[in-house]
C-alpha cells in the first residue's frame, strides 16, 4: 500500500517529487486530472500506483488519500495569466480542490500534508527579500488562490491537528516543465525557442527579476519537508527558493551562451497582474528543514538547456 500521495504528479513539479520518492525506494500514489498534466510525464515512473482522477471531486480524493501517510500537494492551474482569463477556473481547481483533498485526508488518517505554495502571496511590495512575516498582498486571482490554501493548511493544523507544511516557491523551472502552452513559465517557453532559433518575447522592459529555483531544489525541500520533526514545522509556512535573483534581461543572455541563439530579444507590452521584482530570504526553510539550494541558477539553466535539446 502506498505511503506517499502526489498530487498533479503528471505535473512537472508532482513527476519530479514522485520520482525522487521512487528512487528512495517508496511505495508511492499519484493522481492527476490532465488538464494541464500531461501523460508523457508519467514515462519512468511506472512503479508509481496512478489514479486519473479530479480533486474538485471528494469521492476521487477519498480514493486517493486511502492508506496514506504523506500528501505531496502540488496540483493546481499553476500560472497567473490563466487566473486573469478564467479566475473561477483556477478557484475551483486550486481553493476548492485543496478543501476537498484536506478533508479526504483528515478523514482517512493522513498524517503529514506538504502544500505547494506560491510566492505571488507576497505580491508587488517593493521589499526585499520577502520574508514570511510579511503581510500577504496577493494582485492576481492566482496568488489569491494560492494563498487560500496556505490558509485552508494551517486552519486543518490548528484545528484538526493535521501535520501541514506550506513551502512557498518561487519561479521553479527545469526538465519537464511545458514549454508549449500559452501559460508557460518564462523558461521553459525561452528555451524552446531560442534551442529552434526562434525570437522569445519579454512582456515589459526585462528589468523585472525573479528569484528562479531549479527543480531539484524544491524536490529537495519536499523531501526535508516530509522528513521534519512534527514540532518544528507542523502548520508553518516557509519560502523555498534559491535566494537570489536574475533579470529577464540577464537570464536572455544565458540563454543566448547556453543555446546558441545569436539573436535579441522582441519586446511587447508588460502583463497584466506581473509583479516587478521577486527575491526570496530562505533562512527559515534553512532553519526548519536544514535546507540550502544544491543547485545554483546558472547550473540549473545548463542542465534545464540540455534537457530540451535533447529530451523533449
Ligand atoms: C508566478 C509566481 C510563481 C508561480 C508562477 C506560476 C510570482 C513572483 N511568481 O510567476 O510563484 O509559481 O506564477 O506560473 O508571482 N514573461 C516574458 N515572456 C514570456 C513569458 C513570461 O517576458 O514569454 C515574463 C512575465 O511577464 C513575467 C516573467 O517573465 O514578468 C515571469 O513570468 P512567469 O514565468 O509566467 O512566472 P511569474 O508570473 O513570475
Amino acid at each position: 500500500m502506498a505511503k506517499f500521495l502526489v498530487t498533479g504528479a503528471a505535473g512537472f513539479i508532482g513527476r519530479s517529487i514522485a520520482a525522487a520518492l521512487l528512487e528512495r525506494g517508496e511505495a508511492v500514489r499519484g493522481i492527476d486530472n490532465f488538464i494541464t498534466g500531461k501523460r508523457s510525464n508519467l514515462a519512468g515512473l511506472e512503479a508509481m500506483e496512478f489514479i486519473e482522477g479530479d480533486l474538485t471531486d471528494p469521492e476521487h480524493c477519498a480514493l486517493a488519500c486511502e492508506g496514506i501517510e504523506i500528501v505531496f500537494h502540488e496540483a493546481a492551474l499553476a500560472s497567473v495569466p490563466r487566473s486573469v482569463a478564467d479566475p473561477a477556473g483556477t478557484n475551483l481547481h486550486c481553493v476548492t480542490a485543496t478543501l476537498n483533498l484536506l478533508v479526504a485526508a483528515r478523514a482517512a488518517g493522513v498524517r503529514r500534508v506538504v502544500y505547494a505554495g506560491s510566492s505571488s502571496a507576497y505580491g508587488d511590495t517593493p521589499t526585499l527579500p520577502k520574508q514570511e512575516e510579511m503581510l500577504p498582498n496577493p494582485i492576481s486571482p492566482y496568488a489569491v488562490a494560492k494563498l487560500a490554501g496556505e490558509q485552508y493548511m494551517r486552519a486543518f493544523a490548528r484545528v484538526y491537528g493535521l501535520e501541514t507544511v506550506v513551502l512557498r516557491y518561487f519561479n521553479v523551472f527545469g526538465p519537464f516543465q511545458d514549454p508549449t502552452s500559452h501559460y508557460s513559465g518564462v523558461l521553459a517557453v525561452f528555451c524552446r525557442r531560442m534551442l529552434a532559433g526562434e525570437q522569445p518575447t519579454i512582456f515589459g522592459d526585462g528589468e523585472q527579476s525573479r528569484d528562479f529555483t531549479y527543480i531539484d531544489n524544491v524536490v529537495h525541500g519536499n523531501l526535508l519537508a516530509a522528513d521534519a520533526p512534527k514540532e518544528r514545522v507542523a502548520g508553518q509556512m516557509m519560502n523555498l527558493a534559491t535566494g537570489s535573483r536574475c533579470t529577464l534581461n540577464e537570464t536572455f543572455r544565458i540563454l543566448c551562451e547556453f543555446t546558441g541563439y545569436n539573436g535579441q530579444p522582441a519586446y511587447g507590452a508588460a502583463r497584466s497582474g506581473d509583479i516587478r521584482d521577486s527575491l526570496a530570504d530562505i533562512h527559515l526553510a534553512g532553519k526548519l528543514l536544514g535546507y540550502s539550494p544544491i543547485v545554483d541558477f546558472r547550473e540549473g539553466l545548463r542542465r534545464t538547456v540540455e534537457w530540451y535539446r535533447t529530451c523533449s
